[in-house]
């Protein structure tokens, strides 16, 4: 890597809470791959072009292990518990390559088809409408997030897992406290040690006594042709249990948001609801709330953009950057509900491509339809400027988004 004396760190600060951080732009316009500097002074290139995020993305030489020693690490982590096998995260089919992650993946990707998915829809529904009706019976003013954000989200999840829904309280706080970049390492790795202990022991409740629910369906697959061992189950249950309520929940909160700020917006999507799953693309690129997840390393020499990545080189894949690549999406501050987004990377690019977006896209299509219709006139009792944003958090959003109606 060349010139690295003036690498600039990186997290960089967003200026706009709803926008990327600034310096994104300018990086592109002069040097779409740049050398940054990570919390920890490891050196990494930052991707903030959207072709060259797709083209990295895809490329077999560029991998998701976070055992390798330059993997970087947005935040100061432990590299040696990174690298412990005996981890569950460890397993998992976010972290691995093919072909270990191909049959990770395959072992559950029947249960996110849209298909499977789409059959969810009428429980979906009862349970946003179970959240609103609470909603209208407490009055408000209420906190959306946990009212409605939040809920949603992870009682769907549970059910398919078949986690007591009644454990939320524990998992919600570990999970928070895994993704905090504030908490100290000690505190984010004990944290996910007690979700790995509490899916540990579910995993065996369920080994024992299997039930109706993905994981003991997957548990008994994989007694018919074992491609996963107890820790490899634990593993999937956890990132599932993470992956699939977390981030959902900081879309809708940023999604309700985002529309109350823009009433023309708001008023055409309820007079045109089929205009719902266009503006929900839109969203998800212009927040783009899973910002560093798609970080890797490079295996190999790839030449890319006139620059040479070596072997064993760092890559911060920055999808909130590539999502606002003005060359591919024009004026790409302006929240476009009109605009064709699909080929956004805000569910990553590649093998690794988010395996629940269809669950995600659905859970968004109903929460956004039945709140507005149900609650016409819902507002938020602060100014949307004054809100708590996520800048602790290595997943964006909102802690608390207060509303009244
Ligand atoms: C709006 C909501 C969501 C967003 C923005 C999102 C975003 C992402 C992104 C960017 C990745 C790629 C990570 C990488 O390339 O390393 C990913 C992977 C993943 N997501 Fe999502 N996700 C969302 C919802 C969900 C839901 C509801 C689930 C349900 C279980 C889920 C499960 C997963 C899993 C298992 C992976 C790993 C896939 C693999 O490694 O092959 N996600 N997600």
């Amino acid at each position: 890597m060349t010139d690295v004396a003036t690498a600039p760190s990186f997290p960089m600060p967003r200026e706009c809470p709803m926008h990327p951080p600034a310096e994104y732009a300018s990086l592109r316009a002069d040097r779409p791959i740049a050398p940054v500097t990570m919390a920890d002074g490891q050196r990494a290139w930052l991707v903030t072009k959207h072709e060259y995020a797709r083209t990295l993305l895809a490329d077999p030489r560029v991998s998701s292990n976070r055992s390798h020693p330059a993997f970087p690490i947005v935040v100061d982590s432990d590299r040696e518990a990174l690298a412990d096998p005996d981890r569950p995260f460890n397993r998992t089919m976010l972290t691995q390559d093919p072909p270990t992650h191909t049959a990770r993946r395959r072992a559950v990707i029947t249960e996110f088809s849209v298909r499977r998915v789409q059959e969810m829809r009428p429980r979906i529904q009862q349970i946003v409408d179970e959240c609103v009706d609470a909603m209208l019976a407490d009055g408000g003013p209420l906190d959306l997030v946990q009212a409605l954000s939040l809920p949603v989200p992870s009682l769907v999840i549970c059910e398919l897992l078949g986690v007591p829904y009644a454990d939320r309280g524990s998992f919600q706080k570990d999970t928070k406290m895994v993704l905090n970049r504030n908490s100290t390492v000690e505190e984010r790795f004990a944290a996910s040690d007690r979700l790995n202990q509490y899916m540990d022991e579910l995993v065996t409740a369920k080994e024992a006594a299997p039930g109706d629910d993905l994981l003991s369906r997957l548990i008994i697959k994989n007694r018919q042709a074992v491609t996963l061992d107890h820790l490899d189950l634990v593993g999937m249950a956890s990132l599932l249990l993470l992956a699939g309520h977390e981030t959902t929940a900081n879309m809708i909160s940023l999604g309700v948001v985002a529309l109350l700020e823009r009433p023309d917006e708001l008023a055409e999507l309820r007079t045109s609801p089929g205009l719902l799953p266009q503006a929900i693309e839109e969203m998800l690129r212009y927040f783009s709330i899973v910002d560093t997840a798609t970080s890797r390393v490079a295996l190999a020499d790839i030449e890319i953009g006139g620059i040479t990545i070596r072997e064993g080189e760092a890559l911060v894949i920055a999808v909130n950057a590539a999502n606002w690549d003005d060359e591919v999406f024009a004026e790409p501050q302006r929240l476009d509900i009109h605009r064709s987004a699909r080929h956004h990377v805000a569910f990553g690019f590649g093998v690794h491509q988010c395996l629940g977006q269809n669950l995600a896209r659905l859970e968004l299509e109903i929460v956004f339809e039945t709140l507005f219709r149900r609650i016409p006139g819902l507002r938020l009792t602060v100014p949307a400027a004054d809100l708590p944003y996520k800048d602790d958090a290595a997943i964006y959003g909102i802690h608390e988004v207060p509303v009244t109606w």
